[in-house]
């Protein structure tokens, strides 16, 4: 079991798990550390230096998303801290020609608004080399990007893969896909996964559709991912004008998929607006063409349907599919359904084979 310690924060005496990341720590005793760079999926990292903390015994600030609490530790966040921080965010905007594209959240904004920082003027060599990938899902600013490094942390130590990588020095420093031209050359899955890590919307979502209002002007709507039988927590983003689903996010919160998507659960969501999807039950009527109905009604006529299969040949005649797309719950529904009401044990998934 993990020893607790005490530290001293603001000059308030408090306790905490040896070896706790201080931001935790912090904000566990109400105070809130702001971090750009930090992700709590994500090894400690302290590249961007936005969480730094005053230390006593250190000649310099140090960064509160990789420092662990230790006996006798003590912290200051509000000497020079707050200043600091400023000078930081506004050099960050100083290198960014283009920091708020289309309203992508950006939390390199919202630290700047909240600490009223202003860029006093943009670098002349800030300019990144762009590049048009050719996958249809996601896209890259690099005007917009901070190289805080979090998109090929996410890659390697959630996706467990080499996608992305961080390319060049300086000015000439942008993220690129590691092999070839495209994120598609590369063992990428377009799961999103490295643009849901993107603090800034330097990645994002080229498959956005029917709306213009910014990520936060959206209705999220929570729900669970209808493509199979893992269940992840989503957030359906509809716009409010035209009730129409543009986006789908997921919330690092959430327990069973904590913010984490496949490429069908984040972008494959258009097929809700098609056209052709069957939206209301149909059922053949003596035409021979399909005419819509109630539920009551298709219900009645399946059912009637189904007794009379089994008045004319038996219930074991009759067999039923069940899916891994569907929840556990249901598959539970429908086993009950076929071994009671419907007599027969020929009950099977699509899947299992
Ligand atoms: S979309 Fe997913 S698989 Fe592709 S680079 Fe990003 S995190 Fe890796
Ligand atoms: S693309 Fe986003 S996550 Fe990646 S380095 Fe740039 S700002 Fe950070
Ligand atoms: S996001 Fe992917 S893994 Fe998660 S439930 Fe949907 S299809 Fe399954
Ligand atoms: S958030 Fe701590 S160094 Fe970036």
């Amino acid at each position: 079991m993990t020893r607790s310690i005490e530290f001293t924060l603001d000059g308030k005496t408090v306790a905490a798990p040896e070896g706790e990341l201080l931001v935790y720590a912090a904000a566990r005793h109400g105070v809130f550390i702001p971090t750009l760079c930090h992700d709590d999926k994500l090894d400690p990292y302290g590249g961007c230096r936005m969480c730094v903390v005053g230390v006593e015994g250190s000649p310099r600030p140090l960064p509160a998303c990789a420092l662990r609490v230790t006996d006798g530790l003590s912290v200051s966040t509000n000497d020079s801290v707050p200043q600091f921080r400023r000078t930081l965010t506004e050099m960050l905007l100083v290198e960014h020609l283009d920091p708020d594209p289309g309203g992508r959240p950006n939390e390199l904004l919202d630290m700047a608004n909240e600490l009223g920082a202003e860029a006093p003027f943009v670098l002349p060599d800030a300019k990144r080399e762009p590049y048009e990938d050719r996958n249809r899902l996601m896209g890259y600013t690099p005007d917009t990007c901070i190289l805080c490094n979090r998109c090929v942390r996410y890659t390697q130590e959630v996706m467990q893969c080499s996608a992305l990588s961080l390319e060049g020095r300086g000015p000439e420093a942008r993220i690129v896909p590691t092999h070839g031209h495209s994120w598609l050359d590369t063992e990428c899955e377009l799961c999103g996964g490295c643009l849901s890590a993107c603090p800034t919307g330097a990645i994002y979502e080229k498959f956005e559709e029917g709306t213009t209002r910014p990520e936060r002007a959206l209705r999220k709507v929570k729900s669970t991912c209808t493509f199979c039988g893992v269940g992840c927590q989503i957030d359906i983003n509809v716009d409010p004008e035209t009730d129409r689903i543009v986006k789908i996010t997921s919330d690092p919160s959430y327990v069973s998929n904590e913010g984490n998507l496949c490429v069908k659960g984040r972008f494959a969501f258009n097929f809700v607006h098609h056209p052709d999807r069957l939206t209301e039950p149909l059922v053949r009527g003596d035409d021979g063409e399909l005419h819509p109905t109630t539920w009551d009604d298709a219900l009645r006529v399946a059912a009637e349907g189904l007794e009379g299969v089994m008045e004319r040949h038996g219930p074991q005649s009759i067999g039923v599919l069940a899916s891994a797309r569907l929840t556990m719950e249901e598959n539970f529904l429908l086993q009950k359904l076929a071994r009671t009401a419907l007599r027969t044990n020929s009950i099977h998934s699509c899947e299992a084979t």
